[in-house]
């Protein structure tokens, strides 16, 4: 579970400071998708990277299945961002010269809930792959995939260390409307299935009712007036 309650964050911009998160709360519970909207520049990235535990907001508490992330050590922040944390970034950032099952693979090396074995580790690997509809396309390198493909790889990857939170930056973005769609499909799915509490920012507003719940924000503010679905 995912709870953030009345978190601000700003940045310094030039003499004074920008507020890119404005005491927003929000829950996100296992098994449910919670899509994030909003115009450009109104925080959504920003709201995902202090729920990833990547940013520390000014202000309010960041919960990660009720621990809360302020109150750890640097050290015990790094072991739970890698023991629950499943992040999918805007940019996909695959490293090129490894295969699609490599992807994967070298998350274990990052550690992670379970240390697993090698063998087990190329198990896990494979099990990812086939759930995001790759199994066949496991030996090749990105720039042998399409860009949904590699955005499935970066869904596979994030799922590798079994991550009860799963944050997903507009993994759509870059693709078609139907490649979007089966993305959405996607995530929808692997929510179900792995139990994750997920965030999903998305500007593609046609998948919002299938969603379990909605953030819009506008300059870094919670809109609840706006629907899910406007
Ligand atoms: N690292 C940063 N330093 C300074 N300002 C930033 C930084 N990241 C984001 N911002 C500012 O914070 C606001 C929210 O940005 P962002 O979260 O990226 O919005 P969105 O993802 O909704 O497009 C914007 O005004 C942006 O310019
Ligand atoms: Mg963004």
């Amino acid at each position: 579970m995912i709870q953030l309650s009345n978190v601000t964050l700003t940045f310094p911009d030039g003499d004074s400071r920008i507020t890119a998160v404005d005491h927003v709360s929000l829950t996100s519970r296992p098994g449910t998708v919670t899509a994030i909207t909003g115009p450009s520049g109104s925080g959504k990235s920003t709201l995902l990277a202090v729920a990833a535990t990547l940013i520390r907001p000014d202000s309010g508490n960041v919960l990660i299945d009720d621990i809360d992330v302020g109150r750890l050590t640097p050290a015990e922040a790094t072991t739970l961002r890698r023991e629950k944390i499943g992040i999918v970034f805007q940019q996909s950032n695959l490293i090129p010269s490894l295969t699609a099952r490599e992807q994967l693979q070298v998350m274990n090396a990052l550690g992670g809930r379970s240390s697993r074995r090698r063998p087990e580790v190329g198990e896990h690997a494979d099990e990812l792959l086939n759930a995001v509809g790759l199994g066949d396309h496991r030996d090749k390198r990105p720039h042998q995939l399409s860009g949904g493909q590699r955005q499935r790889v970066n869904i596979a990857r994030a799922l590798m260390n079994g991550p009860s939170a799963l944050l997903v930056d507009e993994p759509t973005s870059a693709l078609d409307q139907e490649r979007g769609a089966s993305i959405i499909e996607l995530i929808l799915r692997l929510t179900d299935d792995l139990d994750t509490s997920t965030l999903l920012v998305t500007h593609d507003t046609v998948h919002l009712p299938r969603m379990h719940g909605g953030v819009h924000l506008v300059d870094g503010k919670r809109l609840d007036s706006v629907p899910a679905t406007a």
